[in-house]
């Protein structure tokens, strides 16, 4: 069985949260993303043969998240065939951009392929969880979600996983900057408060059925007024440097909103327009510059479409992304 065709499969980046929808709200991002192969093994359970892009993951199945999501979806179906995986890593961990997700949803997706397709795309969101669950104690479906399927993903409840898709209803632009620092997602969920003040929920989900509505309604201001957090950014913003004179440029560059891109240090912004998209990008390298931190930085769009299978690979080494 060896030496038989990889399945390739990329999942892309993605942001979670979006400002008021923590745990519960993601949407996809062109790029970057994370590939990852798979093909049928004589030697039993998962092997891991490469892991390119990024020096320091393990390459033990327990430990590493395809590893982990592959296994799962093994003993579900009861697999009895050994299966070999590579990872390569098109973007850096503890950015705030998904990478765990966008490596367990493209485990996952190329898994299926392998096993001759018993899941649909949103039963994969459970496997992938599992490596969330791996990456940061928590079981979180906010990135992995929309890496699958593509979009804007609601998370309408955990218990029972209810996974509302609701692709890309508006024209947006998606600002990235990237303060190359890690911060892994245990330690931003570690500092927040666990009981929340009524004042302040009642404008958070206030805020998130506005921002769910702006979307579907393509109805900008709305959105706009929508992308506020005031629970979760002001304990973890202090994590980020530069934090808020960058959301300060950004807004004032012309963005609907802006704010930390899951657990940072990332930061997003939406813009109605790639020109708006692209000022704001300058405006918030321009906090940065001579601060002697370096940044990653990408304007995108939301795309339908999230993971897929690929004929050639196109990932590119997480550490060859251009550095301003
Ligand atoms: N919703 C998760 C968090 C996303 O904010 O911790 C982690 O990327």
């Amino acid at each position: 069985m060896n030496n038989s065709e990889y399945v390739k499969a990329f999942a892309p980046a993605t942001v979670a949260n979006v400002c008021c929808g923590f745990d519960v709200l993601g949407f996809a991002m062109d790029q970057p993303g994370d590939e990852v192969w798979a093909r049928k093994s004589d030697t039993p359970g998962v092997t891991i043969t490469a892991i390119e892009g990024i020096t320091g993951l393990s390459a033990d199945p327990n430990e590493n998240v395809i590893g982990v999501v592959a296994l799962k979806m093994m003993a579900d179906l009861q697999v009895q065939h050994g299966v070999e995986l590579q990872l390569h890593k098109g973007m850096p961990v503890g950015s705030g951009l998904g990478s765990s997700a966008a490596s367990s949803a493209a485990a996952a997706y190329a898994m299926n392929e392998l096993l001759g397709q018993p899941f649909t795309t949103e039963e994969l969101v459970v496997y992938a969880m599992e490596g969330e669950r791996k990456a940061s104690g928590s079981a979180h479906a906010d990135n992995v979600a929309p890496s699958l399927l593509g979009g804007f993903v609601l998370v309408r409840s955990y218990e029972p996983l209810d996974v509302v898709h609701l692709g890309v209803p508006v024209e947006l632009y998606c600002t990235i900057v990237y303060p190359q620092i890690e911060l892994k997602t245990s330690l931003s969920r570690s500092i927040l408060k666990k009981e929340i003040p009524l004042k302040k929920g009642i404008k958070q989900w206030g805020n998130l059925a506005g921002l769910i509505t702006g979307l579907l309604k393509k109805d900008y201001s709305l959105i706009g007024r929508s992308l506020h957090d005031e629970i979760f950014e002001p304990e973890r913003s202090v994590l980020i440097p530069l934090f808020n004179k960058a959301k300060a440029a950004a807004i004032g560059a012309g963005a609907l909103g802006c704010g930390i891109s899951g657990s940072g240090p990332s930061l997003f912004a939406l813009s109605a327009s790639e020109e708006t998209a692209k000022k704001v990008q300058q405006a918030m390298v321009d906090v940065y510059t001579n601060s002697g931190i370096a940044l990653n930085t990408y304007v995108t769009q939301v795309p339908e479409q999230g993971a897929r299978l690929l004929e050639q690979p196109i990932y590119q080494s997480a550490q060859k992304h251009e550095v301003l």
